[in-house]
C-alpha cells in the first residue's frame, strides 16, 4: 500500500496543500446542526478549530511530518510539545500518577493528524505516526493525543488511536470550546519505551 508514498518534513513551500487539507477536515460550526451533516462527519472524522499561516510558520520547527504521492499532499502529522489537555475544565483522570506524568516534561502529543479522505483506510495515519514515534523516542517515554467525544465523537480518530494502542488516561467535563457550549474530549496515551 504504501510504495509511492514519500514521508517528508512540512516546509515552508507546502503551506498551500497543507492549508487546502486543513480546510478540506476542518469541521464547520455553521452546519453542526444539521443531522447528516453530524453524522457523515462523525463517519469522516473531522478537524476542530482554524490554523493560520503564522502557526504553521513555528509548528514546522518542530517534527511534523508530510505524506506525499507524486508530490501531492495526502496527509499530515503534527506533534506538539505544548500540553493541549489544558487544566481549565474538571477532569477525571485514571489515576494521580496519570496527571503527574502528563504535566511533567518532557511532553509530546499530535496536535493533528489528517488523512485526505480519498486516501483515508490504507494505512497512511499509522505510517506516519510510526515516523513521528522515531523521532520522538528514546527522549519521550510517551506520545498523547485528544479525542473529541461531544458534541460529535470522531470515530476514525478513536478507532484509529485504539488500534495503534493509545489507552484512555483522563476524560474532560463538558465545557465552552471550539464554538460549543458542550464540548467533551478525552486524553489517550501511547506508551513509547519497550
Ligand atoms: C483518523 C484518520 C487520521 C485515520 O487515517 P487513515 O490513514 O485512514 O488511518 P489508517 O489507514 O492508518 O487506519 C488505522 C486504523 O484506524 C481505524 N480507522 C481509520 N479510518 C477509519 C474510519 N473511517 N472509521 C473507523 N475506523 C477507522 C481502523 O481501525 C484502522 O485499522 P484497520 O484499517 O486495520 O481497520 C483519518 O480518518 C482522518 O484524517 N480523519 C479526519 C481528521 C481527523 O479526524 N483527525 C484526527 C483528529 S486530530
Amino acid at each position: 500500500m504504501n510504495m509511492n508514498i514519500n514521508i517528508s518534513p512540512a516546509t515552508l513551500n507546502d503551506w498551500n496543500q497543507v492549508n487546502q487539507l486543513q480546510l478540506q477536515s476542518q469541521l464547520d460550526l455553521n452546519q453542526t446542526s444539521n443531522p447528516t451533516y453530524r453524522s457523515e462527519m462523525e463517519q469522516k472524522g473531522f478537524l476542530l478549530g482554524e490554523y493560520s499561516f503564522q502557526e504553521y510558520q513555528s509548528h514546522i520547527k518542530d517534527i511534523f511530518l508530510l505524506a506525499k504521492i507524486e508530490q501531492k499532499l495526502v496527509g499530515y502529522i503534527r506533534i506538539s510539545h505544548q500540553m493541549e489537555f489544558r487544566d481549565n475544565q474538571q477532569k477525571k483522570w485514571v489515576n494521580d500518577q496519570e496527571k503527574i506524568e502528563y504535566y511533567h516534561p518532557p511532553h509530546a502529543e499530535i496536535g493533528a493528524i489528517v488523512i485526505s479522505t480519498k486516501f483515508s483506510g490504507q494505512g497512511i495515519a499509522t505510517m506516519l505516526l510510526s515516523k513521528a514515534i522515531e523521532k520522538l523516542q528514546p527522549e519521550h517515554s510517551s506520545l498523547y493525543s485528544i479525542i473529541a467525544i461531544a458534541p460529535i465523537l470522531n470515530k476514525p480518530s478513536l478507532q484509529f488511536h485504539q488500534k495503534n494502542n493509545f489507552k484512555k488516561v483522563s476524560s474532560g467535563s463538558p465545557s465552552q470550546l471550539f464554538g460549543f457550549l458542550n464540548y467533551q474530549s478525552e486524553l489517550l496515551k501511547l506508551r513509547l519505551v519497550t
